[in-house]
């Protein structure tokens, strides 16, 4: 497999599932420190205590050690995200709180001490509480001027040493959760279809702004979108079956075609008109969604299979990209697929589709893992964790070999973090233990995995040594 030589290797992790500390230095409450138990429970202080989300692996006290663990690995990439409620604490300040900017200025420094490239989502389903409430998230257009006033502050603070950036993480889920997508607190089952796409054309609007920022302003940087990006199967040949399998990839494609081509695709009209949306447009509108980015980044758990009549089928497990079951693939402990195959798929589609260089920004397996002392050490034999990898990685190699332009690959939570969907910090995805557990207790001592002296193999062979 031929990995170029510039092929970017690392891991991915997100502000607000490892930072902890998230009333520190000034920092706003932002939405995610109250899901997901918030929105059942209401926003009480009894959701405070209970989050693990506010605690997370106090990566914001450990960051020197973390960044030093990762560099072990080799990984010549970070990816990783500001916590916009960290910058503008109720999102709507005219000035940026400086101790937030200084911590991020300290991690990116970190990561340049160590040769490692980061790569900044600006928001990685997050934005400052104040903004939810008063607006209704993404559903008002203010927010987009609050989400450029933050995401100028930090491009131009941090450009010198950051050319790699992406706006939203994974902005198509917004169609499914607008609450975790785009920060909007009235409940999904209460907005109209209307309202959810006008929603996401904000969103759009507003990566197509910063894009058009950084191409205007720093002309050495590469803007990139990220989208969850799960390849529809169908369940059977059924012709059926093959155009539920279309119209759930277009729901996706809907996204990467307005981020790579610059205006929604022709099949959008219809999702409009059958879903009764009547899209608000604005004057500039259509100028700024012509502002298109540099690559396409996307998420890859597994594949996700439809059929026309679901009630035929089970369910499989899964986050938000769950689709029936598939009979042909394993599953993780959480029950979720586990198809390499469909990464390979994946990146051949989206390459053929879009035509922009790709980016696996996120890929790994969950699992309860066992803490053991072996040979004298503290370690996890995660031999599972390094099957799903290899697979994977094969996959990635396979369609470079196919001619996919592919720039890196970042594994889902080197380190182990707290679950976005659940706030679980028992669904453990890194390479290095991090002894929190579920009741919050725990040292937060690290502890190399069996998984982290084989991935630094990998990275140290640019992929060629899987074994
Ligand atoms: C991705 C998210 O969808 O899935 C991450 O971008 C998340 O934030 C990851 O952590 C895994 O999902 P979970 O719910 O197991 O943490």
């Amino acid at each position: 497999m031929s990995f170029p030589a510039n092929f970017m290797w690392g891991g991915a992790l997100a502000a607000n599932q490892c930072e902890g500390a998230y009333d520190q230095d000034g920092k706003g409450l932002s939405i995610q420190d109250l899901l997901p138990y918030g929105i059942r429970k209401g926003l009480s202080s009894e959701v405070l205590s209970d989050n693990l989300k506010l605690k997370g692996i106090d990566h914001y006290h450990r960051y020197k050690e973390d960044i030093a663990l990762l560099a072990g690995m080799g990984f010549n990439v970070y990816r990783f995200s500001i916590a916009w409620s960290r910058i503008y604490p109720q999102g709507d300040e005219e000035e940026p709180n400086e101790k937030g900017l200084q911590f991020y200025d300290n991690v990116i420094n970190e990561c340049k001490k160590y040769g490692i490239e980061p790569l900044i989502t600006l928001s990685h389903y997050e934005m400052p509480l104040g903004i939810c409430q008063k607006y209704d998230g993404f559903r008002s257009r203010i927010v987009i001027q609050l989400f450029e006033r933050y995401a100028k502050t930090v491009i131009d603070r941090y450009h010198d040493r950051v050319k790699y950036w992406l706006t939203f993480n994974e902005i198509n889920v917004t169609l499914i959760s607008p609450l975790m997508g785009a920060g909007v607190i009235t409940p999904k089952q209460e907005l109209t279809a209307a309202q959810i796409y006008q929603t996401a054309h904000h969103q759009l609007i507003a990566s197509a702004k910063i894009t058009k920022y950084v191409h205007e302003h720093y002309t050495d940087l590469k803007v990139g979108c990220m989208v969850a990006a799960a390849p529809r199967y169908p369940m059977t040949c059924d012709p059926l079956d093959m155009r539920t399998m279309m119209e759930s990839q277009h729901e996706l494609d809907y996204f990467i075609h307005v981020h790579a081509f610059g205006k929604y695709p022709y099949y959008a009209q219809k999702i409009w008109k059958e879903n009764g949306v009547v899209l608000e447009w604005e004057k500039d509108d259509e100028m700024f969604l012509s502002h298109t980015v540099d690559f396409i980044s996307f998420s890859y758990y597994n594949s996700k299979v439809v059929a026309f009549d679901e009630s035929k089928y089970s369910l499989s497990n899964g986050n938000m990209m769950r689709g029936l079951t598939n009979p042909y693939v394993k599953v993780s402990d959480f029950g979720y697929p586990i198809d390499p195959q469909g990464l390979r798929f994946c990146l051949n589609y989206l390459y053929d589709h879009f035509h922009l260089p790709l980016f696996v920004a996120e890929n790994g397996i969950g699992s309860y893992d066992e803490l053991i002392l072996d040979d004298g050490k503290m370690t996890v034999k995660d031999d599972y964790r390094i099957e799903f990898h290899k697979e994977h990685i094969k996959a990635v190699g396979e369609s470079i070999d196919d001619g996919v332009e592919v720039w890196g690959y970042t594994s889902w939570g080197p380190i182990d973090c707290v679950s976005a969907a659940t706030a679980q910090i028992d669904k453990r995805y890194g390479f290095v233990y991090v002894d929190r557990q579920p009741d919050g207790s725990g040292s937060l001592e690290r502890y190399k995995k069996k998984s982290y002296e084989w991935y630094r193999k990998v990275i140290l062979s640019n992929g060629q040594n899987l074994d």
